[in-house]
């Protein structure tokens, strides 16, 4: 079986998307627990659920007015019989679904959230987008 040989894979892990920011490897952020980017200028909190999922949103917390979600608690919760993994603020506790940045407590409020990948490679690198745009 051939494969790509190990400098296209290294080739690959190395190039960052334009708009695109490195974060860190996937193992230095914590399984169900976050880690704080800077993308434009802006926090961005970055997730790990059990499953190494990725997620990104705004680090900050419309209620708890601070910017403080990265160092929140990850878990799940169930929303009309679906799974919804989510993070709550350490401060007022509200959570926010981490697919859609929605407050899973008060549907009117939205965290922003923002594209993100993990590359291929040993290192699993994480990545952060663009924000994205607010679905309706
Ligand atoms: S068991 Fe904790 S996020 Fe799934």
């Amino acid at each position: 079986m051939t494969g790509p040989s190990t400098s296209d894979v290294t080739a690959r892990a190395d190039r960052v998307p334009e708009g695109w920011v490195t974060v860190c490897p996937l193992d230095r952020i914590p399984v169900e627990g976050g880690v704080t980017a800077l993308v434009d200028g802006a926090a961005v909190a970055v997730f790990r659920t059990h499953d190494d999922t990725v997620h990104a949103l705004s680090n900050y917390d419309p209620f708890g007015k601070a910017s403080v979600l990265s160092r929140g608690i990850v878990g799940t919760r169930t929303v009309d019989g679906e799974e919804v993994a989510f993070v709550a603020s350490p401060l007022l506790k509200q959570a926010f679904d981490l697919r859609t940045g929605t407050c899973l407590d008060d549907p009117e409020v939205r965290v922003p959230t923002y594209d993100v990948q993990v590359q291929r490679g040993s290192e699993r690198m994480v990545l952060v987008g663009p924000r994205r745009r607010q679905q309706t």
